[in-house]
């Protein structure tokens, strides 16, 4: 009924780097040409944690979006746009809340861990509880199909689609339904309601999809149905109440399958990133002073690889013989280290070449980023709105 749609959003954090890469964005570019993607800034989401810091989210911002653009993320397939530019999402995040029990929110592990981890943070602010609902907004304004998404996120795609549900069964259907749509059939005129009515049985029942059309087409001529009959009259024939909001499934995005410079998560805070826009120099001093085999002591020590992270970026980055190279060559010191790594320094230079190149015209133009950003806002919040329109009518708020 709804169109496949893919939605996803990452948090500013600024420069993008390889593990975000290899983990996300490649998975975005894939799925970009073969759906209709919306792709987004999750700038409120970063203020749950970041509230007393707020100053920090503007340029990490345009640093990420020139990133993903850099990646290959295309603003020609993909649109490309900012949370807090689409004000719906607020608006959906609070309906949403009215219906949300308390204990949905709090039993998401995502909570509990991050107040761990982020120790010494206060964090038991409204905001935060409520993080995972803005994210369910964020997806279900969109009528999102598919969300690819961490292993850490499934959480809360489980609770989005049970929100989906919920909100179906509070409001998806009208009270009397099914009294109002036997009265707008009568209004119809008896020719009309008897015609309406064996086509209705004639789809239901046997499934004859010309007499749906056929069905539809009589009520778009029926000029003297209100727009709120004439809607019930299609629910009715198909007998569904009216999907409002749809539940999303997530699409895993493969485990981080590069790890950083010291073997653990690859992140900026440990200092162990290659940022996706490191040059030559940084890339090579980096890959050149990375930790190895802590037994490899002297040049003429044998060395185990699987005891390396250099050999977990080889598995990423080199073929089957340079790998092959690498095992014998460490496990006989038939090669140093320096040597062992160079391939991997070449490896990711020339990954990086295509994506200097990309983010080039951005840097030089900022208002590129801006012009790309403002279209995709505008796409949408076009899109929003529309969902906004029949939320807003399911829960009774559409009066004038
Ligand atoms: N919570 C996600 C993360 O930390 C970011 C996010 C916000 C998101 N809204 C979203 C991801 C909607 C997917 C869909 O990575
Ligand atoms: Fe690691 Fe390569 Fe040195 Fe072996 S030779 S320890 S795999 S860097």
């Amino acid at each position: 009924m709804y169109p496949d749609r893919v939605v996803s959003g990452m948090r500013p954090t600024g420069s993008m780097h390889l593990g975000h890469y290899h983990g996300a964005l490649k998975n975005w570019i894939a799925m970009q040409a073969e759906q209709p993607c919306l792709f987004f800034v999750a700038d409120w989401h970063a203020l749950t944690t970041h509230y007393d810091d707020p100053g920090i989210i503007e340029k990490a911002t345009w640093d990420m979006l020139v990133d993903w653009l850099a990646a290959g993320v295309d603003p020609t397939q993909a649109t490309l746009f900012i949370q807090s530019r689409v004000p719906e999402h607020a608006e959906l995040h609070l309906l949403l809340s009215m219906a949300t029990p308390l204990g949905w929110l709090e039993r998401v592990p995502t909570y509990r861990d991050q107040i761990d981890n982020l120790a010494g943070k206060e964090l038991s602010t409204y905001g935060f509880l409520g993080y995972p609902l803005l994210q369910a907004a964020d997806v279900l304004i969109y009528r999102a199909s598919t969300v690819p998404v961490g292993e850490d996120q499934v959480p809360h795609i489980e609770m989005m689609r049970e929100l989906a549900r919920r909100f179906k069964r509070l409001y998806g259907k009208e009270p009397g339904f099914e009294k109002k749509a036997q009265d707008a059939v009568k209004k119809l005129g008896s020719k009309r309601a008897r015609l309406y009515n064996e086509l209705r049985t004639g789809y239901q029942q046997d499934g004859d999809d010309a007499a749906l059309a056929q069905a539809r087409a009589m009520l778009d001529d029926a000029g003297s149905l209100s727009m709120i009959d004439r809607e019930r009259l299609f629910g009715y024939l198909e007998g569904s109440r009216k999907l409002i909001l749809v539940e999303p499934r997530a699409q895993l995005t493969a485990a981080a399958r590069l790890p950083g410079l010291d073997g653990r998560k690859m992140s900026k805070s440990y200092g162990n990133a290659i940022a996706l826009r490191d040059d030559k120099e940084q890339v090579t001093h980096k890959i050149r002073t990375m930790p190895t085999d802590p037994a490899r002591v002297r040049r003429t020590d044998a060395g185990e690889p699987a005891k390396c992270p250099v050999w977990q970026f080889h598995q990423v980055y080199s073929d089957a013989s340079t790998q092959e190279w690498v095992q014998k060559g460490c496990r006989s010191a038939g090669i140093g280290c320096i040597e062992c790594k160079q391939p991997v320094i070449d490896a990711i230079v020339a990954e990086q070449e295509p994506m200097h190149e990309r983010a080039q015209p951005y840097l030089d133009d900022p208002s590129l980023v801006r012009a790309i950003v403002a279209d995709g806002n505008d796409t949408a919040r076009k899109l929003a709105q529309e969902t906004m329109r029949d939320v807003r009518e399911a829960m009774g708020l559409s009066y004038t």
